[in-house]
C-alpha cells in the first residue's frame, strides 16, 4: 500500500517517548520525564505578547512562502549580531521548525546515488531525512572523550565519489557535546576538498557552557556550500510556535522556497511575528535559562559520575547528557542479559516511571539519553531511581 519511501524511514524515537510520558501520566502514575527535547520554561512574555499582538492586529494570512520579508531581515540581523554572519534576506527561508528546514535541504539537495556522512551519536532524524530522498547516510565514529569530534582517520575512509554532504551538529543532540576549534576546521577542510554540502545544525547554538559559541560558517571563507540552520524553538522556548530559519546559498534557498510554497505554503504568521521580536528584542531570557541550564548540567554531571560503573563526560552545550554504560552490558538485571543500555532505560520507565531515551535511537547502543531541562528536584530524583535500578544488576 505504501510508497518505498515511506517505509525507508522510522517514527521519531524521541516523539515516542514523550508519548509514553503522557500515556503513563494520564495513568495517574508520577512520571519523571527526563527525555523532553524542550526548554521547560514558558516562551518568555515579550514573545507571548508579541503573539498576542499579531492576532488582534490581524497578521493571520498567509505570507510569503519563504517567511516574511521582515522576519527574514530580522533572522539576518540576528545572525550578524550573535554570530557574525553576513546573510542578505534572499540567503534566508524561514520554515515550520528548524526540523522542516533540514528536511527541506534534503529533498532539495540529495538523490538515490548520493551519500551523506553523519556523525555517530546522531539526532535521530538526521538518517531519516537522509534515506527518505533515496540517498545512504554514512555513519562515522567520535570520540567521547573529546566532545564528540570526529574520528577522522575514519571520516576520509568514508568519502567515495557519491558522497554529497556532511551534517555537522555542535553543540550536539543527544550528546551536548561541543566541537573545538580545530576539529571544525580540520572537517571543513575535508569537505572543502571533496566538494561536499556542509549542513551545520546550530539550533542549540545559544547554549555553550564552557566557551561562546561560533557558527561554523565562520570558520572559512568559502561559504557557497554550507548552510546555517538556526530556530527559535531551543533559544526561546519556542518548540511548539515552530520557526526555524536556513541560511546559505541564495539558489539553494530559492529551490527550498519552491518547494515549501508546494507542500506547507508558508509558516503560521503568528509564530512569524512573535519570532521577529524573539530574534530582535530584549535577549536576556536566553542568557537567565541558559545560567539555569549551566547549573543543572552540573549537578547532573555530579550525580551521574558517582556512580560507580557510569561514565559520563562533560558535554559542552545543549541539554543533554549522554552517560555511558558498558560495564553494564553482558550482566543480569531481572533475570534477562543486558544486551544493551536500552533494557536499562526501560527498565527504568516501568519500575520507576522516569523516562529517558536508549542510545539505541541515535547508533549508540551503550548509551543512554537524558535531558536536564527538567527541575532539580527531577533530576535528583532520576539519578536517584537510576542508582536504584542499577544497584539490582549483578
Ligand atoms: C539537533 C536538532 N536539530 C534540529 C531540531 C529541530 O528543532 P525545531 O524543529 O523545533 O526547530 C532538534 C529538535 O530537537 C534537534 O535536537
Amino acid at each position: 500500500m505504501f510508497s518505498n519511501r515511506i517505509s525507508r524511514i522510522q517514527p521519531s524515537l524521541t516523539l515516542q517517548m514523550t508519548s509514553k510520558a503522557s500515556e503513563l501520566r494520564s495513568k495517574g502514575l508520577e512520571v519523571i520525564n527526563m527525555s523532553v527535547g524542550e526548554p521547560d520554561f514558558n516562551t518568555p512574555k515579550n514573545i507571548r505578547n508579541a503573539g498576542i499582538n499579531a492576532i488582534n492586529d490581524g497578521k493571520t494570512k498567509y505570507t510569503p512562502g519563504a517567511g516574511m520579508p521582515a522576519l527574514r531581515q530580522a533572522a539576518c540581523d540576528k545572525m550578524y549580531r550573535d554570530n557574525n554572519l553576513k546573510y542578505q534576506p534572499k540567503e534566508v527561508i524561514v520554515s515550520c521548525g528548524g526540523k522542516h528546514s533540514l528536511y527541506n535541504a534534503c529533498q532539495v539537495l540529495f538523490q538515490s546515488e548520493d551519500e551523506v556522512i553523519i556523525f555517530t551519536p546522531y539526532w535521530v532524524s538526521f538518517p531519516d531525512f537522509i534515506s527518505i530522498t533515496g540517498a545512504k547516510p554514512i555513519f562515522v565514529g567520535t570520540n567521547p572523550e573529546k566532545q564528540f569530534e570526529p574520528n577522522f582517520e575514519e571520516l576520509v575512509s568514508l568519502i567515495t565519489p557519491r558522497t554529497k554532504g556532511l551534517i555537522i551538529n555542535s553543540p550536539s543532540n543527544p550528546t551536548g557535546g561541543v566541537w573545538s576549534d580545530e576539529a571544525i576546521v580540520q572537517t571543513l577542510k575535508i569537505a572543502e576538498k571533496n566538494n561536499l554540502w556542509v549542513f551545520s545544525d546550530e539550533c542549540y547554538e545559544q547554549l555553550t557552557y564552557d566557551c561562546k559559541f561560533k557558527s561554523i560558517a565562520n570558520y572559512t571563507d568559502k561559504t557557497d556550500k554550507i548552510l546555517t540552520f538556526q530556530s527559535c524553538s531551543k533559544t526561546y522556548a519556542m518548540t511548539g510556535w515552530r520557526i526555524g530559519y536556513t541560511a546559505g546559498n541564495s539558489e539553494v534557498i530559492k529551490a527550498m522556497s519552491k518547494l515549501q510554497g508546494q507542500s506547507t505554503s508558508c509558516p503560521n504568521s503568528i509564530a512569524q511575528t512573535a519570532a521577529i521580536e524573539a530574534l530582535t528584542g530584549d535577549q536576556s531570557a536566553v542568557k537567565e535559562m541558559r545560567n539555569v541550564f549551566k547549573n543543572r548540567r552540573k549537578l547532573i554531571i555530579e550525580r551521574l559520575n558517582s556512580i560507580s560503573g557510569v561514565k559520563c563526560a562533560i558535554p559542552g552545550g545543549a541539554f543533554y547528557v549522554f552517560p555511558d554504560f558498558s560495564s553494564y552490558i553482558g550482566k543480569s538485571l531481572n533475570g534477562e542479559i543486558i544486551k544493551s543500555a536500552t533494557k536499562i532505560a526501560m527498565y527504568l520507565l516501568e519500575k520507576k516511571y522516569v523516562v529517558s531515551v536508549p542510545g539505541d535511537g541515535f547508533g549508540s547502543p551503550n548509551n543512554i539519553r537524558f535531558s536536564y531541562a527538567a527541575s532539580d528536584k527531577d533530576i535528583n530524583n532520576a539519578i536517584n531511581a537510576l542508582e536504584e535500578i542499577l544497584n539490582e544488576i549483578y
